[in-house]
């Protein structure tokens, strides 16, 4: 992997530089300021993290090296994950050497099938797919060599080496999840050397020679690769990691993230909702009828998955590029319609909704992605995070190399208690300070 190995070296000296000559200058400059509410807010709107594998804003949705949703959704998630730890798309003889070096890394060893086949059958395949993950951690090269005492100039080889050889592994280990769970425990094996998209949809084993559904495997791998840092599973993974402990603790760590419903598992509650105004109302509803199911949901305090985001504040251009995909596949779809529905209902009302107070009334990706796998015959929803996960650790493992090359401390922020604030807030009212600015 010697091109890939000079991209990223020439990377991380790249962001080294500038990053040393922005701190030379700035050190002591305010980057932010924190308010009470952003610390009671769960850290919203807090500049905490530097992050260059990816940019959300707000209004344009995801940027990876300049690059907007349109200029990559055509790409493989291997070009995906060049472009994220490089910053440049791969030219076709870089691209050649990843697609080798994956393809000769995709084998899970044995005792995971076994433990994994010991597993009950009534447990969620995203327990099961990082608890895989964590079974081959005694296989983490940057394990071995930190144990051997390397210099750190070198941890980012070595979280490479491991990504590679996860990331390789990742569709292998979630098809076989998906066949023990949902098909009949046989696992597909592959003597072909193929592609991270291929060698998901081949060992599903189910619509394998329809182009179309691979085309939307590889879509689905592409779009969810990385969403800047902060989120829920990046920054799970980059705490874990910051201490050290390898990539595999730290994917693990990130997905069981990913599993929460506010977070990566609302692409599962989403078809999960669309099945339920299905059940409810059959397979055509009025408009009139599921703005009714939409309120009632409401009304009985639960959200409406798929809708709102911590950043983004317009329609999700992942949503849109699914749905291009929908428009161009499978318009037909029933619960593709329902999901045009809801998108005419759904933002009016959340724009009203509890007096305004819903930051972002629009669609996100999860609100569409589930409906077209269950199109293609993967009616098992449960599933759908774990292919979320399959994407998201593109994003976690170059975020976690970048992070080693640079030689970014551990994460610790500091926590006060009620009586810290107490304290605080009357000390600065007894200086007579009644700024409500926070702390200096
Ligand atoms: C994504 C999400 C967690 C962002 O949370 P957030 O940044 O706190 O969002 P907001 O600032 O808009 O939240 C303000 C209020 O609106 C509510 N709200 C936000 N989105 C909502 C939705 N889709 N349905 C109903 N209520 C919603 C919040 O629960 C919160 O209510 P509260 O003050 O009573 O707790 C939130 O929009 C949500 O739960 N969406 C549905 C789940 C989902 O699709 N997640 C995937 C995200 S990619």
């Amino acid at each position: 992997m010697e091109k890939l190995v000079a991209k990223v070296s020439q990377r991380i000296k790249i962001l080294n530089n500038e990053l040393q000559e922005i701190y030379q200058e700035h050190s002591d400059d305010i980057v932010g300021e924190i308010t009470l509410k952003n610390l009671l807010g769960g850290m919203r709107g807090m500049t905490s993290l530097v992050c260059n594998t990816s940019f959300v804003d707000p209004y344009k949705g995801l940027f990876i090296s300049g690059y907007e949703i349109p200029d990559f959704q055509d790409k493989t998630p291997e070009e995906i994950f060049f472009l994220l730890v490089t910053g440049t798309f791969p030219d076709p003889s870089e691209l050649d050497e990843l697609n080798t070096e994956l393809a000769q890394r995709a084998t899970i060893p044995e005792f995971v099938w076994s433990m994994l086949r010991s597993l009950p059958k009534n447990i969620h395949p995203m327990t099961m797919f990082s608890m895989g993950i964590l079974a081959m951690e005694g296989e983490s090269v940057f394990k071995k060599k930190f144990e051997e005492g390397v210099n750190k100039d070198e941890y980012w080889l070595y979280t490479l080496e491991d990504s590679l050889n996860l990331i390789a592994k990742l569709p292998v280990l979630a098809a076989g999840i998906y066949r023990l769970l949902f098909m009949n425990g046989d696992i597909i094996d592959s003597t072909q050397d193929l592609n991270l998209t291929d060698n998901f949809t081949f060992r599903l084993g189910f619509n394998r020679h329809n182009p179309s559904f691979a085309d939307l495997n590889r879509l689905y791998l592409v779009l969810h690769c990385d969403h800047e840092g902060g989120n829920v599973s990046a920054f799970t993974s980059r705490i874990v990691n910051s201490a050290l402990s390898n990539i595999y603790y730290a994917t693990s760590a990130g997905l069981n993230g990913l599993a929460g419903p506010l977070h990566g598992l609302a692409n599962q509650e989403c078809l999960h909702f669309i099945t339920e105004i299905h059940d409810a109302l059959g397979n055509k509803p009025s408009i009139d009828a599921v703005r009714n199911f939409v309120m009632a949901t409401l009304d009985a305090g639960k959200i409406i998955p798929g809708y709102g985001h911590a950043v983004l504040r317009v329609t999700d251009p992942r949503f849109s590029a699914f749905m291009k995909f929908g428009d161009q596949y499978c318009s037909e779809s029933p619960y593709l319609q329902t999901v045009k529905k809801l998108y005419e209902i759904v933002p009016p009302i959340l724009k009203d909704y509890k007096d305004g107070k819903i930051s972002n009334p629009w669609p996100n990706v999860d609100a569409i992605s589930g409906s077209l796998l269950y199109h293609y015959g993967m009616t098992h929803y449960e599933f759908y995070t774990v292919m979320f996960g399959i994407s998201r650790t593109l994003g976690f493992c170059a975020q976690n190399i970048i992070a080693r090359g640079m030689q970014q401390p551990i994460i610790r922020p500091k926590s006060v208690t009620n009586t810290w604030l107490k304290t605080y807030f009357e000390s600065r009212t007894n200086e007579g300070n009644r700024t409500k600015k926070a702390v200096p």
